[in-house]
């Protein structure tokens, strides 16, 4: 059995017995677990083999908790199925990894409540009832952490709140979401279908068995709605970020993709601009998860597998990249423990620390301004660039250039048109007309060209 030394060399199992705090050790802090699965049993692994640290798991909480006991963790961390034991003991900080919204809401209010600080790995929590948590933790004079709801093990929280807080941010993007990064990355290295390479990422775990959330974007946005908080003071809910699903990419777009010097990554993007009208700042945020084609000499065309990758950019500083592993439960919790640090720093120096409220609520919108791509699948016939030509040109839209790939079947022809520099607004009203047209296979797959 591995133990943790506190600062006086006594083993931690002993000096947690009494499950509470100890007067003569004020600098320990006391840390129960809520959830020991995948990101919980790895922060445990590293709090009790770490020496010199003065973090001292006390209690970890599960549900039917008697199948969950480690013979690795010290004898006196108390087992439990109830909050109720979290919150009647001596602990300092509570740890929620169990993820959900309910009953994790409730309790950790209940936990800030109670005088206790949280951190937190909950994206979905954060995005949903962050700034009621963080209002509520202030209140208490507690803390609220959660670095490691974005990008897992990627440190981007706490890089924009502490290690870009002299700048001035005007947008953040960058790929969020490992598991569409490691099915796209799949789709272009192997040329397989997206269907394909979606079970392949199930089969070694990169993707849920209900992979939804992923593959439509809706993880991505709730990280985004917290990065826009966080670093660009906007208050903004991931409903309202448009999320586009990455699964009508198919291999043949890589290949055009290349062809233009790009390839397709899903990109998150939030971008404050002054309204056009006006002389004030940030009025607009330009946010979207979506496919897009970024150029091969931008990071976020290098960015491997199911790794993440964020770029900050300031108006004072440029660009900061923040890279490496979005997931997985050791990187995952090497977030949460640092968390954990700051929190029982913070205690040591008597700051309450909450972090910053949020400044603006700008209207949100996804009609960017960039080029096009559109790919369309069609039974060949002639005279159908002239009609789709027809129709965009109705819509004042310019047509940047055209390819076909050579060879391919007649009553399956992809070919590629991309559009110069115009309003996404404008390419979908241009779509609703297309769409229809009858020589279309499928419906044409419209990407931003970044
Ligand atoms: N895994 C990652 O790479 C990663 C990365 C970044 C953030 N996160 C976030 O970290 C959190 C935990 O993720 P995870 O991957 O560790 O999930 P997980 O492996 O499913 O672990 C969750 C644990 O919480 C327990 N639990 C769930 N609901 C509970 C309830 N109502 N009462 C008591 N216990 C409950 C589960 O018990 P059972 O065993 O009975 O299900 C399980 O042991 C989530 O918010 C997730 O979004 C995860």
């Amino acid at each position: 059995m591995t133990s943790n030394l506190d600062s006086t060399g006594r083993s931690s199992a002993a000096g947690a017995q009494d499950g509470g705090r100890q007067d003569d050790c004020a600098q320990n802090c006391n840390v129960a677990l809520v959830g020991f699965g995948t990101v919980g049993s790895s922060v445990a692994r590293i709090l009790c083999e770490r020496s010199n640290t003065h973090l001292r798991l006390t209690h970890v909480l599960n549900r039917n908790v008697a199948r969950k006991k480690v013979d690795w963790l010290p004898s006196s961390v108390q087992w439990t199925e109830n909050i109720d034991d979290v919150l009647s003991s001596g602990v300092d900080v509570v740890v929620e990894v169990m993820g959900g919204l309910q009953p994790t809401e409730d309790w950790i209010r209940r936990v800030l409540a109670s005088g206790k600080s949280v951190v937190t790995a909950n994206k979905q929590l954060i995005a949903h009832c962050g700034p009621e948590l963080i209002a509520l933790a202030r209140q208490m004079k507690q803390q609220i952490q959660f670095g490691a709801s974005v990008a897992g093990g990627v440190p981007v929280i706490s890089g924009l709140h502490e290690g870009l807080a002299g700048d001035e941010l005007f947008k953040i993007c960058g790929i969020l979401n490992g598991t569409c990064n490691y099915i796209l990355s799949q789709i272009e290295t192997n040329g397989v279908p997206f269907a394909t390479a979606l079970r392949e990422a199930q089969k070694l775990g990169f993707a849920e068995a209900d992979p939804t959330e992923d593959i439509d974007g809706l993880d991505a946005r709730a990280k985004l709605a917290i990065l826009a908080r966080v670093g660009l003071h906007c208050d903004v809910k991931a409903t309202s970020i448009v999320a586009r699903s990455i699964s009508a990419i198919d291999a043949v777009d890589f290949q055009y993709a290349n062809q233009l010097g790009c390839t397709i990554r899903q990109i998150s993007w939030a971008e404050l601009r002054p309204e056009s009208n006006t002389k004030s700042k940030g009025d607009i945020l330009f946010a979207a998860v979506q496919p897009a084609l970024v150029e091969l000499s931008s990071p976020l065309a290098r960015v491997e597998g199911s790794k993440n990758l964020v770029v900050a950019t300031g108006t004072y500083g440029g660009e900061t990249v923040f890279g490496g592993h979005g997931a997985g439960g050791h990187p995952t919790a090497v977030a949460v423990v640092s968390d954990i640090l700051a929190v029982a720093r913070a205690r040591q120096c008597g700051t309450s620390y909450a972090a910053q409220p949020v400044e603006k609520t700008p209207a949100v919108t996804a009609d960017f301004t960039t080029k096009h791509y559109l790919r369309f699948l069609v039974k060949d016939r002639p005279g159908i660039i002239a009609s789709l030509a027809t129709i965009l040109s109705h819509c004042g839209i310019n047509i940047d250039s055209v390819l076909q790939k050579p060879g391919c079947p007649k009553p399956h022809l992809p070919f590629l048109i991309t559009l110069e520099e115009c309003k996404a607004s404008l390419v979908d009203q241009a779509l609703q007309q297309i769409n229809s047209l009858d020589f279309l296979v499928q419906p044409c797959l419209h990407l931003p060209i970044l």
